[in-house]
C-alpha cells in the first residue's frame, strides 16, 4: 500500500491511540418496531432517560413500521450564503445527480424519504419524553435543510496518524446514521472522554443528538462528540442523515423547560447561520476552534 499524503496527518494531540476498550453496553439499544404505537412510545420515553447520559444510540426499526407517506422533498435548499449575521443573501443548494448508476438518485430520495419518517418519529417521542406534546418541535422543520451524505473511508496505510473524521458534534436535531460491519465510528464519553467505540449492530441505525436538540432541552439531551478511525484492511461505507431545522429558525432552550431555579443554558442562535459556518469548518484537520455550540452558553 502506498504513502500517506500529508495532508491527512493529525496533529499529535488528534492522532487516535488504538486501545481495546468494551463499553458498548453504554449504548442503549431501542426496539421500535413492537406493534402498538403506545407500547413503544413508552419504552422509548423510559430507555431516553438513560440515553440522556450517552448522547447516543442505536435504534432498530423496520422499515414496514416507519409510518405513512411523507411529504416529498423538492430541490433546492436555501441556506444562508455566509455566516455574517448581516449578510441576509441565501444559497441554493442542488444535487449534483451523477447519470450511473441510473437508478441512484430514485434510491437514495426514497431512501430520504423513509429515514425522514423515522426523524419524525423520534422527534415526536423526545418531546414525549421532556413532557411536552407529541408535535411540540415539529414546526420547527417546516422548510428544513435536512440531507444524507454518503461517506466512503478508504483503506488508509497508517491509521495511526489520521482520522477518517475529526472529532465533532452533530449541529442539528438528530442524525440517523446507517453503517456497515466494519466499524470505526468512536464517541466520547461524557464522564472522562475516553473514546469509545460504537460498534455496528445489524439493522441498527445509530441515533446521534444534535446541537439543537440538546439547546431545546437545556441540557437535559446532550450531544455527544465523536469521530471515525480508519483502519489498513477495509473500506468503510456510512449514510448519515442529518436531520436539520429550516435556515431561519432561531434556536433556544424551550420556554416550558425553564424557569427561576432551571434558568435558560444557552442564548438564542440562528440555526441557519450556525450551519453555515459550521459547514465551511467542519472536516478539516482542526486549526484552531471551529464554532461549537458551547460559545452560546449563557454566562453563569
Ligand atoms: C458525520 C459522522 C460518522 C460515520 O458524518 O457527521 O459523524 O460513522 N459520520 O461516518
Ligand atoms: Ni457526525
Amino acid at each position: 500500500m502506498g504513502e500517506i499524503d500529508p495532508a491527512f496527518i493529525q496533529e499529535t494531540e488528534y492522532r487516535p491511540i488504538f486501545k481495546t476498550i468494551e463499553a458498548d453496553e453504554e449504548i442503549p439499544l431501542i426496539d421500535l418496531s413492537v406493534s402498538t404505537p403506545s407500547d413503544t412510545e413508552r419504552s422509548c420515553v423510559k430507555d431516553w432517560r438513560s440515553e440522556q447520559e450517552v448522547g447516543i444510540f442505536s435504534s432498530d426499526q423496520s422499515w414496514g413500521a416507519v409510518g405513512t407517506k411523507a411529504k416529498d422533498r423538492e430541490d433546492p435548499t436555501l441556506i444562508p450564503a455566509s455566516d455574517d449575521p448581516d449578510d441576509k443573501e441565501l444559497r441554493v443548494l442542488t444535487n449534483q445527480w451523477p447519470h450511473k448508476p441510473s437508478e441512484l438518485r430514485e434510491l437514495c430520495q426514497e431512501y430520504t424519504r423513509q429515514v425522514e419518517k423515522l426523524a419524525f418519529k423520534l422527534l415526536e417521542l423526545i418531546s414525549l419524553s421532556l413532557g411536552l406534546p407529541a408535535d411540540r418541535l415539529n414546526g420547527y422543520f417546516k422548510d428544513q435543510i435536512s440531507f444524507a451524505r454518503f461517506n466512503h473511508y478508504p483503506p488508509c496505510p497508517a491509521p495511526h496518524l489520521a482520522l477518517g473524521v475529526g472529532r465533532h458534534k452533530d449541529g442539528g436535531a438528530l442524525t440517523i446514521l446507517s453503517q456497515d460491519d466494519v466499524g470505526g465510528l468512536q464517541i466520547g464519553r461524557r464522564s472522562d472522554g475516553e473514546w469509545i467505540p460504537v460498534k455496528p449492530i445489524p439493522d441498527a441505525f445509530i441515533i446521534n443528538i444534535g446541537n439543537c436538540m440538546q439547546v431545546w432541552s437545556n441540557d437535559l439531551y446532550w450531544s455527544a462528540e465523536h469521530r471515525v478511525v480508519v483502519n489498513s484492511q477495509r473500506e468503510r461505507l456510512s449514510i448519515p442523515f442529518f436531520f436539520f431545522p429550516s435556515h431561519y429558525v432561531d434556536i433556544k432552550p424551550l420556554d416550558e423547560l425553564i424557569n427561576e431555579q432551571n434558568p435558560a443554558k444557552y442564548k438564542e442562535f440562528n440555526w441557519g447561520k450556525f450551519f453555515a459556518s459550521r459547514n465551511r469548518s467542519d472536516y478539516k484537520k482542526r486549526e484552531g476552534e471551529n464554532i461549537q455550540i458551547d460559545h452560546f452558553k449563557a454566562s453563569e
